[in-house]
């Protein structure tokens, strides 16, 4: 994996149909996505319950671009290393999860998995400066994280701005995770942030069956992020 700040879009497979991993990953890559984003939960640290490593290593092989692994669960440290052996490239926790984040940055680097940051909308931003140097994507939630299909907050787009900022050159990517249409794209994208993850906004309307829907989709939203 390169590091570049181009838009990258990451649709959430927590809105694709669950019967049929492989032929909807398979069709938004075909479809133009740059990296799939799998949004695992625990129904502890978030209110809903997806998926663990087991179906992170089935989908695995049906990926080509980067998996984006994105743990919403508490505690963190005893399955990083289940997630890294299930394929991952990026694993993002929650600083929100528990007291040692900096020990569970490290750890996932340890594993050789590049590392991520996800800060909820009532954390501040500042939580990045003292792990800035194990960090190599932070994850801004611009919706309390549980459910696809959310609106957009928009009062955390300032954070963006100042995370932009605090990162200056380093090679660390903004995502953006929550509500992402094309018309709240452009406000993060202007504010620097380079991957966008969009469940609701890539997957509705269409189907395996109407894979062009997911390529207007993602596409609208690229668009628009782009022009920002
Ligand atoms: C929320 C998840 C998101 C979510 C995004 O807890 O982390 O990745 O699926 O869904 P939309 O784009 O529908 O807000
Ligand atoms: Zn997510």
């Amino acid at each position: 994996m390169s590091f570049d700040r181009k838009i990258k879009i990451a649709p959430s497979i927590l809105s694709a149909d669950f019967a049929n991993f492989g032929q909807e990953i398979r069709a938004i890559e075909d479809q133009g996505c740059d990296w799939v984003h799998v949004d695992v939960m625990d129904g502890h640290f978030v209110p809903n319950l997806t998926f663990g490593p087991a179906m992170c290593k089935a989908i695995r092989p049906h990926i080509r671009s980067v998996m984006d692994v994105h743990l919403m669960i508490a505690p963190v440290d005893p399955y990083i290393e289940a997630f890294a052996e299930a394929g991952a490239d990026i694993i993002t926790a929650h600083v929100e999860a528990g007291p040692h984040i900096h020990r569970t940055l490290q750890a996932i680097r340890a594993t050789g998995k590049k590392a991520g940051l996800a800060i909820n909308p009532g954390t501040p931003a500042d939580v990045l400066e003292p792990v800035m140097d194990l960090v190599d994507l932070v994850c801004v939630m611009t919706v309390n994280p549980g459910f696809g299909g959310q609106k957009f907050i928009h009062s955390q787009v300032d954070k963006v701005r100042n995370l932009r900022a605090m990162i200056g050159d380093r090679p660390i990517h903004i995502e953006i995770d929550g509500g992402i249409t094309p018309e709240t794209a452009p406000l993060v994208a202007a504010a620097g942030a380079d991957v966008l993850v969009a469940g609701s906004g890539v997957f509705s309307g269409g189907s395996v069956a109407k894979p062009e829907v997911y390529g207007q989709n993602i596409a609208a939203i690229r668009k628009a992020a782009e022009a920002a």
